[in-house]
């Protein structure tokens, strides 16, 4: 296929060179947003006299041809081309004749190609809004089904302090709605359009950069051509908070992964998201959340990549710019699967509440609540926990609980202790004092419930 540009060359690109020089198998993806930014293009370009009305209109239809057919499956991409701008470009010369020529007037493909992106990101960003949101629909149903049912809280992965299953889940609810935020932010950031920064110094014609952006719904334009053609970062920043997405489904993961575990059995995933062994019969693999969390490394590589690709490119367009999108695209992709997969797979799953309480009956995880009711009975807290891990030492060496510990036992070590101790170290009385704004009490879970409900 004869290129657009070979008329400054005397020989065809080397075969392999041509194939290394390509990227239309990959860019193919933006094809949808390289026809919607041409149409602005041509609308605009005729409102400003550089081209006229009727080719203008003729290019339109045109276009909108080829995005019907790419959209059906009756147009196929060439291969041959060079990348997606060359082939809508070679595909509307070839069914509209020499206007399809004119499309290209005061544009360039280093604008198109930075426009094509931006359109891309923001739709693709959008969508990542609205799987975020559907995860935390999943999460509500299952804060709302166990609002009260009690676990161990862990710290270093050891019994802790008993708390609600709700809580737990909204803990996870408030990072991604924190992701919500970090993607909106960037989406503000983002939405000037670069097109008619043109290849890098802008035009000599009199484009109305205004009215492309308008037609594309951005706020504005880019300011400067040059940052305009070479500008990525928007990439960076959203390919990040992609990756703080993940980070956080990557934990999540880990824990259901751990939850499920015979271990645990806290949870069970539905059979719908889970797996049987080729040789062990009895096994029930949690694959999807394994994926998930394995898939969090490759959604940090991409953000390495991009921010590799960026490091030492001078001003503007380098052909480096090229690589950015498999890195962008395995990015959205990857995070768009893997919310799908989740928010299905935690809205599914069991809870074990028996075994979540009845783990929360060991490992002395309300031993904080027993120095807090001496401290209430007058002794300095130090003094109190001190008492308390001799307590625990005692249980620990004779077997007990402090729940069968009995009174006189304790009086052998504080006079203070009375009868009421053993109301106060009752789990679901440790869960439900902990009234302090963001704890772990009912009341607290039904404000924070309140606000997720509002992102979901
Ligand atoms: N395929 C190119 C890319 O993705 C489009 C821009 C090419 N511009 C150029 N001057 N070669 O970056």
């Amino acid at each position: 296929m004869d290129k657009m540009w070979a008329g400054r060359f005397s020989k065809a690109l080397d075969k392999e060179a041509d194939d290394f020089n390509s990227s239309i198998h990959f860019d193919c993806k933006m094809y949808r947003q390289d026809i919607e930014g041409s149409i602005a293009h041509a609308t605009m370009l005729a409102e400003c006299n550089i081209i006229s009305k009727s080719d203008s209109e003729i290019i339109i239809s045109g276009l909108k041809g080829i995005l019907a057919d790419l959209d059906s499956g009756t147009l196929a991409f060439d291969f041959d081309a060079e990348d997606i701008h060359m082939f809508v470009e070679a595909e509307l010369t070839k069914r509209i004749g020499d206007v399809g020529k004119r499309l290209h007037t005061a544009r360039s493909r280093n604008d198109q190609v930075a426009l094509d992106i931006r359109l891309y990101m923001r739709d693709e960003a959008n969508e990542v809004i609205s799987l975020i949101k559907k995860l935390l629909g999943a999460i509500l149903v299952q804060a709302e089904a166990n609002k009260e049912a009690i676990l161990p809280g862990y710290t270093h992965l050891q019994r802790a302090q008993p708390i609600m299953f709700s809580h737990h889940l909204c803990a996870y609810a408030m990072m991604f709605i924190r992701d919500i935020g970090r993607i909106e932010d960037a989406l503000k950031r983002m939405n000037f359009s670069p097109l008619g920064s043109c290849a890098l110094a802008g035009t000599t014609y009199e484009t109305n950069r205004e009215r492309t952006a308008e037609l594309l719904g951005f706020d504005g334009i880019t300011l400067n051509s040059i940052d305009g053609v070479s500008d990525r970062d928007f990439c960076v920043e959203l390919m990040s908070a992609f990756s703080l997405v993940m980070t956080h489904l990557s934990r999540f993961s880990e824990e259901v992964i751990l939850w499920s575990s015979w271990e645990f059995k806290f949870v069970e995933l539905d059979d719908s998201y889970t797996t049987g062994s080729s040789i062990m019969p009895q096994k029930k693999n949690p694959d999807m959340a394994e994926l998930v969390r394995g898939k969090t490394g490759r959604v940090y590589g991409d953000l390495v990549a991009m921010l590799t690709i960026l490091k030492g490119i001078p001003l503007a367009y380098n052909k480096d710019m090229q690589e950015d999108k498999e890195a962008i695209f395995d990015s959205v992709e990857t995070v768009k699967k893997c919310l799908s997969i989740f928010a299905p797979m935690i809205e599914t799953m069991s809870v074990r509440k028996d075994k979540m309480y009845a783990a929360a009956g060991e490992g002395f995880i309300n031993a904080t609540d027993l120095a807090d009711y001496l401290v209430k009975k007058g002794q300095p807290f130090r003094s109190a926990y001190k008492t308390v891990g001799q307590i625990v030492g005692k249980c620990v060496a004779e077997k007990k609980t402090l729940e069968t510990l009995t009174l006189s036992e304790y009086k052998e070590f504080d006079e203070l202790f009375e009868e009421d101790l053993y109301q106060e170290i009752d789990l679901k009385n440790c869960v439900e004092k902990r009234i302090s704004a963001g704890g772990t009490s009912v009341a607290s879970i039904n404000t924070q419930i309140e606000y997720i409900k509002k992102f979901a």
